[in-house]
């Protein structure tokens, strides 16, 4: 009884968890906010490209925020357009236009600008920029957003994963008086992408030992 308690409970409500091993994380961005929920490309789409929402340094006495949102744009196998992604964002700033894989690839590792912590009188932007890279070309894509702060060390995902979602930090509006610093960090979500990005077959991979009676004798 109590099995099928379960089962049915598991069957009514389709997990949303994902397992902490398919998202990639660089460490040393800041951390204020909160984590919004982890909003994925639809299943059997994979993130293609990217665009930074940023605010541009402004030289007035108003605090700068510099990235504010992230967003992925979804294509499945077939190359066509399935939505896009942004988890948590904060609404300053404006898109700054998408950057992008060839058609056919996919994005899977990335690199954060982040400015450290500028202490209690000086004003903070946390991420300023973000370099995204793409299987299938040894370079990366830049989007350059502000000037502040430094690059992190890379993230990748695994062999044949490509990036499909995201979750970022966010720090919400702290008002007149506060220090905004908007979007702090990111942590990009990894997805089994339908066939191998690094030009070799699955199958290839795969060697099945030959069966031989020697195997039981060992
Ligand atoms: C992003 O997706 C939303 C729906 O979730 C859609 O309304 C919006 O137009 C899309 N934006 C872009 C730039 O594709």
């Amino acid at each position: 009884m109590l099995l099928l308690a379960v089962l049915a409970l598991a069957l009514a409500a389709p997990s949303l968890a994902y397992s902490p091993d398919d998202f990639i994380h660089s460490l040393g961005a800041t951390f204020l906010g909160f984590w919004g929920a982890t909003e994925a490309c639809p299943v059997g789409s994979y993130a293609r490209a990217f665009e930074l929402k940023v605010e541009k340094q402004h030289w007035g006495v108003d605090d700068d925020t510099s990235v504010n949102a992230i967003r992925l744009y979804c294509y499945n196998a077939a190359g066509e357009p399935t939505g896009n992604v942004t988890s948590s964002t904060m609404n300053r700033g404006s898109w700054t236009g998408v950057y992008s894989c060839d058609e056919g690839d996919y994005l899977y590792g990335y690199n954060l600008k982040s400015q450290p912590d500028q202490g209690s009188l000086t004003d903070d932007t946390a991420a300023n920029a973000l370099r995204m890279y793409c299987r299938q070309t040894s370079d990366y894509l830049e989007s350059p957003g502000n000037k502040w702060g430094s690059w992190l060390e890379p993230s990748f995902c695994r062999s044949g994963m490509g990036v499909c979602g995201l979750m970022t930090l966010v720090e919400e509006d702290q008002g007149t008086f506060g220090d905004d610093t908007a979007l702090n960090d990111v942590r990009f979500l990894c997805c089994d992408l339908p066939y191998n990005q690094e030009g070799r077959t699955r199958m290839a991979q795969v060697s099945i030992p030959a069966a031989s009676s020697e195997d039981h004798l060992q």
